[in-house]
This record gives structure tokens, C-alpha cells and sequence, in this order.
């Protein structure tokens, strides 16, 4: 399959895994049934990939289970699982032109973004947990009397790990890093709309000489291969990326096996500019904290409060820079925004826009879809947002800004931390007492001064309230896929 652009015809890569992974093989689905994965730029489909449903979850899930109990990971020494994963990211190197072509074609974003953010964070992310394998390590414990107690970290089991469709390779890597340092097994479900890549590293994955059944794949949809890995009673921990509502749907569903769960979920991150910031700064930092991956960030910067002394300015210079985007084919190295997802996703976002409108918010660039082929949303800001407005209260998932005014810094604080979630937010001011202040009293995961989206392997990232449960990246996520057991032996 080729691909035409702008600058030249790119040649698509070969679909090479459409099966569920169990084991060290490729299979269609217990059923038979499969789905059609679309290509969002043009509508079409790329391929058909096995639905897997309760039945292939089962197998998948014993496959982990034997792994973990009885195959030759249960017994490898922790610093061979650590080679294991630098070599699956040396691998992810070495096809990192073909990864970042099959995650453009499925998700849709521009090509650039796939080789300069999501490949190498997620190289960086397997190799940093590499060096954790032989490093989590309990305690030796003064108890009382004649006993020598110790702890040991254990891997907590089998992990199902459900993950999102804005970054694939980069929720495969956050999810399987920590998880197979520390010895687990998974059965990972991609998400419906993005399986192809997530199955082309579990072809890697062996490749690297993990063993059968450590990671085992399951494409299909939530309700079904989703939920069946939330129920397995022979599942013993969810670490889940999405949606708040299907986050609290696991949590409660969860609650019948116990089962130890990470949640990361939604966001509506306050990105807070003051007037004494270096405005060019916070100008760019406000366009890529929302703009960026088309706006399908959990952290976008979806709340953009601008001091009242330089709103009129910095609206006038971000609006100027979201007409600059470059929208279009994502194998175009020159394009900075692709299409949306999928039609729900396109859709969602349009229905905002509307209520932005309806609620009197002003919208001062964009707010239409772009062609009439692939799900392109114009990069749209709005002013005169309050509040209360849905637009302001909602994530949007999307390429939508909106700005707030404000005069006080303890009035932004305040109003910053009026929502339900709690993910992400951030400051610009050249006032370090300032930044510190704001920073501290908001509610939220990440803060971020003077930045905004810097991601780091070894910075933990997760969210406050509604945001989530749980941190993931760092030392922190390593807690999260371990039990503490305590051995105390009679010594007298
Ligand atoms: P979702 O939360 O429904 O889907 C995420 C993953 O969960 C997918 O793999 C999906 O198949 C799975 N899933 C869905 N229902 C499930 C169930 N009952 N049991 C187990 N797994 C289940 O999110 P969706 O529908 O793709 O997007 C809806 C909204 O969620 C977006 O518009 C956005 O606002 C938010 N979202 C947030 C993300 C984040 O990074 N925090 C990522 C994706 C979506
Ligand atoms: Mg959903």
C-alpha cells in the first residue's frame, strides 16, 4: 500500500500481526470474529484484526498464569529480565521507522511527532525500567524478641492492562516497563481503535526472547475482552489508561476479586498565564499544551486562564499561531495536526464546539470540521469562557482552547481547582515565589513551570481526585506491581 503526500508517495508498512498473541503464538479469535481498524485520515479500512472476546481472554489469562507460576520467568534473575527489556527497546530502535509509520496510519498523527515524541519516550521509558529490575529490593526489620524479619518485593501476579488509542506505543511502554522489571505476566488489551502496533512489539517482544506467555495480546472491545479481563478471578491487578466513566465502571467491577488497580484517566488541566510571563514562551506552550497529538491528551492544557492585563494580546498572538497549524496528511512531514481518531471521537468534539457556541463563548478561529475525508477538526479557540460552561467543565479530547480571564492570584487558584479532576496544570510567571505558591496549592498530579508536557520516564505522572489512582512512571509505578511480603523467622 503507498500513501500519497504533498512531498512525494510514502510506502505504508506491511500489517504483519492481526492475530491475539497467546503464548508465543498468533491466533485468530476463539469465535472467529474480527474488526476493521480505520485509517483516520482517509476513512478507510487498514485491515481486519481478531476480535478477541471472554473466551480468548481466558486462554490468555492461563497462559499468563503459567507463565508467572511455573515458566522459566518465574525463576529468572532480575537483572536477565532488565536485558530482556533493553533489548526489546534496542529492537523498537532498530524498526523505529516501520513503528512510527504503522502508528501514523492507525491513529493518524503527523509522522514527526510519532519518531520525535512517542518512539523515543517509549524506548527511554523500557530502559529506564531495564535498570530498576535488579534494584527493588525489601528490608531487614527490628522486631521484638528473637526473630529476624525481612521484607521481600514480589511481583503481584498477573496484570491485565487496558490501554487508550492517543498514544499506543507509549501506553504499551508505560504499562509493560514497570510490570515485567518487576516479574509479572500481562494480557494487555489494546484499544479498538489503535491495535496494530501495540501486536507488531508483541512480535518484538518475543523477538527480544521474552517467554511464552509473559506478554500475551487481546485486540477487541471493551465491553467484552475488557471487562472479561477485569472479572477473571485469575487476574490480580487492572492498570487501566482512559475514560473517568469506564475508570469508575472498573473500580467498582474490580471490587468483586480484590483486584489491585491503577487508574489513569481524564483531565481538564489549568494552564495559568500570568503577566509578568516571558509571553513568547507562554504563547508557544499554550499552543502545544492543547494543540498537541490533536488535543487527545489526558493532560491538555484545556483551561487556559490568562491574567486580564495581557488577554488582549496573548489572544491575538495565540489565535495567529493556531492559524499557522498545519492540518493534512500525517505522512507529510510538513503537517502538525492530523485527523481525530475515529468518527465518536470527531464527533464528541464538534457537539462541544457547538455547545461553546450556544453558551455564548466566543469562538474567534476555527470551529468547523476540515474537507469532507478523515476526521479533521480545525484548531479552534474560544474567548468569554466561564466557568460554568460545558466547554470549560468537560474534557473535549480535542483541538479546542479555551480562554479564561482572570486578575488575582488567588482567584486562579481558586477557580483552578474547581473541577473534578486533577491530572496536570500549569504556571508561567518569571516570579519563582509565585510559581512555587501556585504550584503547591493546586490540586493536581503535574505541575508544570514554564513548561508544559515535558515527560520524563523517571517523573511520576498520575492524577489527583478524579483524575485517577495511582502513579505511574518512576520509582513510584514500581509499588504499584509489587507486593510487600514480610518473612520473620524464629531464631530462638
Ligand atoms: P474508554 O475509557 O472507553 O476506552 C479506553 C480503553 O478502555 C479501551 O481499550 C477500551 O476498549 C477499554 N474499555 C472500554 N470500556 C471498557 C469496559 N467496560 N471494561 C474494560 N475496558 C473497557 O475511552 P474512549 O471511549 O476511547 O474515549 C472516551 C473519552 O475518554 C475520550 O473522549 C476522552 O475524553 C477520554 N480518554 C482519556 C484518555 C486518557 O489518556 N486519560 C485516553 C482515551 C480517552
Ligand atoms: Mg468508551
Amino acid at each position: 500500500m503507498s500513501v500519497a503526500t504533498e512531498s512525494g508517495t510514502y510506502t505504508a508498512p506491511a500489517i504483519r500481526q492481526t492475530g491475539i498473541l497467546i503464548g508465543d503464538e498468533w491466533r485468530p479469535a476463539v469465535s472467529g470474529k474480527t474488526f476493521s481498524t480505520i485509517n483516520p485520515a482517509t476513512e478507510e479500512v487498514i485491515c481486519e484484526v481478531a476480535e478477541g472476546d471472554a473466551e480468548d481472554v481466558d486462554l490468555a489469562v492461563h497462559a499468563a498464569r503459567s507463565a508467572f507460576e511455573s515458566g522459566p520467568w518465574s525463576k529468572m534473575d532480575a537483572r536477565d529480565r532488565g536485558r530482556l527489556l533493553l533489548k526489546l527497546a534496542d529492537l523498537m530502535e532498530e524498526n523505529l521507522d516501520e513503528l512510527a509509520a504503522l502508528e501514523t496510519l492507525d491513529n493518524g498523527k503527523p509522522i514527526s511527532d510519532a519518531r520525535a515524541a512517542d518512539l523515543p519516550l517509549a524506548i527511554d521509558c523500557l530502559r529506564y525500567y531495564a535498570g530498576w529490575a535488579d534494584k527493588v529490593h525489601g528490608d531487614t526489620i527490628p522486631v521484638r524478641g528473637d526473630y529476624f524479619c525481612y521484607t521481600r518485593r514480589e511481583p503481584v501476579g498477573v496484570c491485565g492492562q487496558i490501554i487508550p488509542w492517543n498514544f499506543p506505543i507509549l501506553m504499551v511502554a508505560w504499562k509493560w516497563g514497570p510490570a515485567l522489571a518487576t516479574g509479572n505476566t500481562i494480557v494487555m488489551k489494546p484499544a479498538e481503535q489503535t491495535p496494530l502496533t501495540c501486536l507488531r512489539l508483541g512480535e518484538l517482544a518475543l523477538e527480544a526472547g521474552f517467554p511464552p506467555g509473559v506478554i500475551n495480546i487481546v485486540p477487541g472491545f471493551g465491553p467484552t475482552a475488557g471487562a472479561a479481563l477485569v472479572n477473571h478471578r485469575l487476574v490480580d491487578k487492572i492498570a487501566f489508561t482512559g475514560s473517568t466513566e469506564t475508570g469508575q465502571l472498573i473500580m467498582r467491577e474490580a471490587a468483586a476479586t480484590m483486584k489491585r488497580i491503577t487508574l489513569e484517566l481524564g483531565g481538564k488541566s489549568p494552564n495559568i498565564v500570568f503577566a509578568d510571563a516571558d509571553l513568547e514562551a507562554a504563547i508557544a506552550g499554550a499552543e502545544f499544551g492543547l494543540f498537541f497529538n490533536q488535543g487527545q491528551c489526558c493532560c491538555a492544557g484545556s483551561r487556559l486562564f490568562v491574567e486580564d492585563a495581557i488577554h488582549e494580546e496573548f489572544v491575538e498572538r495565540v489565535v495567529a499561531r493556531a492559524r499557522q497549524r498545519v492540518l493534512g496528511n500525517p505522512f507529510d512531514g510538513e503537517t502538525t495536526q492530523g485527523p481525530q481518531v475515529d468518527k465518536t471521537q470527531f464527533e464528541k468534539i464538534m457537539g462541544y464546539i457547538e455547545s461553546g457556541q450556544q453558551e455564548g463563548a466566543q469562538c474567534v478561529v476555527g470551529g468547523h470540521r476540515r474537507g469532507n475525508r478523515g476526521f479533521y477538526v480545525e484548531p479552534t479557540v474560544f474567548t468569554n469562557v466561564s466557568d460554568s460552561m460545558k466547554i470549560a467543565q468537560e474534557e473535549i479530547f480535542g483541538p479546542v482552547m479555551s480562554i479564561l480571564k482572570f486578575s488575582d492570584v488567588e482567584e486562579v487558584i481558586k477557580r483552578g481547582n474547581e473541577t473534578t479532576f486533577g491530572l496536570a496544570a500549569a504556571v508561567w510567571t518569571s516570579d519563582v515565589k509565585k510559581a512555587h505558591r501556585v504550584a503547591h496549592s493546586l490540586r493536581a498530579g503535574t505541575v508544570w513551570v514554564n513548561c508544559y508536557d515535558v515527560f520524563d520516564a523517571a517523573a511520576p505522572f498520575g492524577g489527583f481526585k478524579q483524575s485517577g489512582l495511582g502513579r505511574e512512571l518512576g520509582e513510584a509505578a514500581l509499588a504499584n506491581y509489587t507486593e510487600h511480603k514480610t518473612v520473620t523467622m524464629n531464631l530462638g
